[in-house]
């Protein structure tokens, strides 16, 4: 593959987002506003938003959320941006990833020095039969939708091959879960803060406070294992398999390599961009991996010169948790089949070594189709700045890595960020 490279070098300096839940009674463009507050605030030298030449948001489906299709200038307006370039681009649960990636390529081009990046949607105002309708329109309306494929069930899919193929068991997918919801407890834009412990002993105390019997866990697996706590969505995928429900905004800004300096001292160089597609699952040679993503992952890699080997934090794309397995795979950390392994010894753990979704992921912090992708990069920006807090990674982070997958992995968006200082 011959390796393209953009013409000139693009940082980020800026990163900024809301908490991932549900805001009855806010909107995208209020959600958005506090995102641009909190990524203003970030940018350690300050800068006028005056000097903002473009704006590029990703949005899944406003249109069927909240009734408003156009939205690049309304976003634009509502951040006081006007007269800028506004631009809404859509790629289902990677279009944040896909704004980042129109941001690098308008400053890698020449033409504009300063870029804000958004991702956003609230999807909470919909019952939830209505929302598993809206996000299935992003699989495939000729022969998966029509066949009752909703996502739970195009995930499972995946989740039954590969445990068909490798022999993992639905206690590998329990363990992400468990891990992840480990690392949102430490997150405090995460939509579910709470260990699954935590969960099952409040609904311990809720039975025990109404007078029910009292349900007894000998552990978080047996809990997961019990099919009234933890019930099938589409099996092998249960409610704790899945990404919750969630509305939320971010923002990001990008700017010229040349002048970042002068809006922080910690910047991160933008060094490795990637984008694959990939056929429709009823298509596909293999469904244990996702070649949009082994693609995209391989663009990346090459124009940042990098290995798997040298990442130092990653977030994945675990919109289910069999997602989570098969990004680590096609990321190259671990061989086709070894992932679960891997899961099972503890390895991806945020303290372990080849830490995965240290800010809980999109199962634990949650996942607004829209705004994931750039939440993505909140976390990366974070713990590469040693900025987490709590939840930070150990080390020298040097170099971290963002996996946006769009819909059941037609599309895939990986970017790689360094940290030169
Ligand atoms: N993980 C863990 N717990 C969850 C959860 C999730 N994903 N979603 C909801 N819950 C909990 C709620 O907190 C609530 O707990 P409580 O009874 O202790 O208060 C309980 O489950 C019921 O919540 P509710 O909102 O009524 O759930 P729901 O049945 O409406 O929705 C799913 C559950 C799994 C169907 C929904 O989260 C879903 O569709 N997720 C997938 C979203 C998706 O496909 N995204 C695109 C991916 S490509």
């Amino acid at each position: 593959m011959a390796v393209k490279k953009l013409k000139r070098g693009v940082a980020l300096v800026g990163a900024g987002m809301t908490s991932f839940g549900t805001f009855p009674g806010l909107n995208t463009r209020d959600l958005f506003v506090q995102a641009f507050q909190e990524m203003r605030a970030s940018v350690d030298k300050g800068f006028d938003p005056k000097d903002i030449e473009a704006l590029v948001i990703g949005n899944y489906s406003s249109t069927m959320f909240e009734g408003q299709n156009f939205m690049g200038p309304y976003v634009a307006d509502a951040v006081g941006l006007t007269p800028i370039p506004a631009s809404r681009v859509e790629c289902a649960c990677a279009s944040s990833g896909l704004a980042l990636r129109q941001a690098i390529m308008t400053i890698g081009s020449g033409l504009a020095d300063v870029v804000l990046v958004g991702g956003l949607e609230k999807e909470s105002d919909l019952p939830i039969a209505r929302v598993t309708d809206v996000l299935a329109t992003a699989s495939d309306s000729v022969y998966e939708n029509p066949a009752g494929f909703t996502f739970p069930g195009l995930y499972a899919l995946l989740a039954t091959a590969y445990m068909h193929r490798y022999g993992a068991t639905p206690e590998t997918f329990m363990k992400i879960a468990i891990k992840n919801h480990e690392n949102g407890v430490l997150n405090p834009k995460a939509q579910f803060g709470a260990r699954i412990a935590d969960i099952m002993a409040s609904k311990q105390k809720s039975a025990a406070k109404r007078g029910k019997p009292v349900p007894q866990w000998d552990s978080e697996l047996d809990f997961l294992k019990d099919d009234q706590a933890n019930p099938a969505i589409a099996w092998p995928m249960r409610l704790f398999d899945c990404s919750p429900v969630s509305d939320g905004a971010v923002a990001l800004l990008l700017v010229a390599e040349e002048i970042a300096s002068s809006f922080t001292d910690k910047p991160l160089h933008i060094i490795g961009y990637g984008q694959g597609s990939d056929v429709p699952t009823y298509e596909r040679e293999s469904l244990t991996s996702i070649k949009a993503a082994r693609v995209a992952a391989e663009q990346a890699y090459a124009t940042a010169g990098v290995k798997p080997q040298d990442i130092k934090v990653c977030e994945v794309h675990d919109c289910f948790t069999i997602a989570e397995l098969i990004a680590i795979e096609d990321l190259g950390f671990f061989k086709p089949g070894e992932g679960h392994k891997a899961i099972a010894e503890g390895l991806t753990s945020r303290l372990g070594p080849r830490p995965i979704n240290s800010s809980g992921g999109l199962k634990s912090k949650g996942h607004p189709v829209g705004a994931t992708g750039a939440g993505q990069v909140v976390e990366v920006f974070k713990q590469m700045r040693g900025e987490a807090g709590p939840r930070q990674v150990p080390g020298d982070l040097n170099l971290g890595l963002t996996h946006n997958l769009g819909g059941s992995g037609m599309a895939a968006i990986v970017h790689i960020f360094e940290r030169r200082q």
